[in-house]
């Protein structure tokens, strides 16, 4: 669509091992507005984290993008050179992981490395960079910002690294964040905090988050729209509102299930009965159809593409409107589950 911030359209990227082909994402697409949070959810191994590294062209040696477009800003991310795409991370996309050990530099003092991102891309002159440094600790929660300018990163408690991470991720002002589970490593306390900051943060700037989180409470709670991945498709896509009322994948139904089931002992549980699909093989079925109570033969031969339901609601099954009307409504509001 004309006024989205990222508009990805039917990517597709692969893996070489030397046991086969990992068809890890199989022709997603997802867009993100401005200012709008996009959360994305799934199981281990859905592709989430490969989606988004595809997207700022970070899925490098064995792997590969085979197709699709990833339209930024109107130009197409799967199109641009290495050093164009060098240029829009960290300016216009900025980027949280996990683990922010793997993301700083153990060698370099924090304030450094944050001021390093806006002096690369020419965001302000050194003095400008210094001057924001210490007025983005102060807003990601680090007190004495001077004194922690100085500081190591394995000075920091997890939860500060992360505060750190996120203070370089939106140095440069980005239109975009990408956040990839960027709380579990964290205590649930901690947890909260940064989800707060992360909202705050883009109150302020103006910003689109795409937040990737195993939490399926997380994402009912922190984001307007979530898509939720199977098998490196997108099988549901809707408003956060119409998720609570009216989920029509039974993937996401078994995923809501759980959440009432098992309220917040879901962190160690499977959501959903059975076990993934491979990968090694382009689907050419419906990916969920050996874990599906509603299969029919269909399913095994026919791939059920992503399509609209109602306005702004879009479902991948062959049996959405059966599956739908089967399972009614129950509200999941506030409740938390672990989808790994
Ligand atoms: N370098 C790689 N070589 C081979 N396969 C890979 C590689 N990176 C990812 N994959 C495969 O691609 C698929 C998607 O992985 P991805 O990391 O996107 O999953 P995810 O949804 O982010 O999972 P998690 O929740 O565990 O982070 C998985 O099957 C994974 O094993
Ligand atoms: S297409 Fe068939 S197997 Fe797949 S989710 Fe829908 S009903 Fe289940
Ligand atoms: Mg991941």
């Amino acid at each position: 669509m004309a006024d989205e911030l990222l508009c990805v359209e039917d990517l597709h990227t692969e893996f070489w091992r030397g046991d086969g082909t990992v068809y890890a994402v199989n022709g997603a697409s997802f867009s993100v507005a401005p200012g709008e949070t996009l959360g994305i959810v799934g199981e281990s191994g859905s592709g989430k984290s490969v989606s988004v590294l595809s997207i700022v062209g970070l899925v490098r040696g064995n792997g590969q993008v085979t197709g699709g477009t990833a339209k930024f800003m109107g130009k197409d991310l799967l199109k641009l050179r290495r050093r164009q795409l060098e240029d829009i991370r960290g300016r216009d996309i900025g980027m949280i992981f996990q683990d922010p050990m793997s993301s700083l530099n153990p060698t370099m003092r924090i304030g450094d490395q944050i001021m390093e991102g806006m002096l690369s891309h020419q965001y302000t002159n050194r003095k400008g960079a210094f001057n924001r440094t210490l007025q983005l600790l102060d807003e990601v929660g680090i007190p004495e910002g001077r004194a922690r300018f100085r500081s190591y990163p394995h000075e920091f408690s997890g939860g500060m690294r992360q505060r750190a991470m996120i203070a370089m991720a939106v140095a440069c002002e980005p239109q975009l964040l990408i956040a990839d589970e960027p709380t579990t490593a964290l205590d649930v306390t901690v947890q909260t905090q940064i989800l707060v900051l992360l909202q705050e943060l883009q109150q302020k700037q103006r910003m689109s988050i795409v937040l990737i989180t195993h939490d399926f409470g997380v994402a009912t709670n922190v984001c307007d729209r979530i898509i939720v991945m199977y098998a490196g498709k997108v099988m549901e896509s809707a408003s956060v509102a119409e998720f609570i009322a009216r989920p029509a994948h039974p993937y996401t139904i078994g995923l809501k299930r759980s959440v009432i089931e098992v309220g917040t002992q879901a962190h160690q549980l499977k959501a959903v009965p059975g076990v993934a699909t491979t990968l090694m093989a382009p689907p050419h079925n419906c990916p969920f159809a050996d874990r599906c109570q509603f299969v029919t033969d269909r399913c095994r031969a026919e791939v059920p593409e992503l399509r609209p339901l109602s306005e702004g609601h879009y479902v991948a099954c062959h049996r959405a409107e059966e599956v739908l009307a089967e399972a009614g409504a129950t509200a999941v509001e506030g409740a938390t589950a672990d989808v790994r």
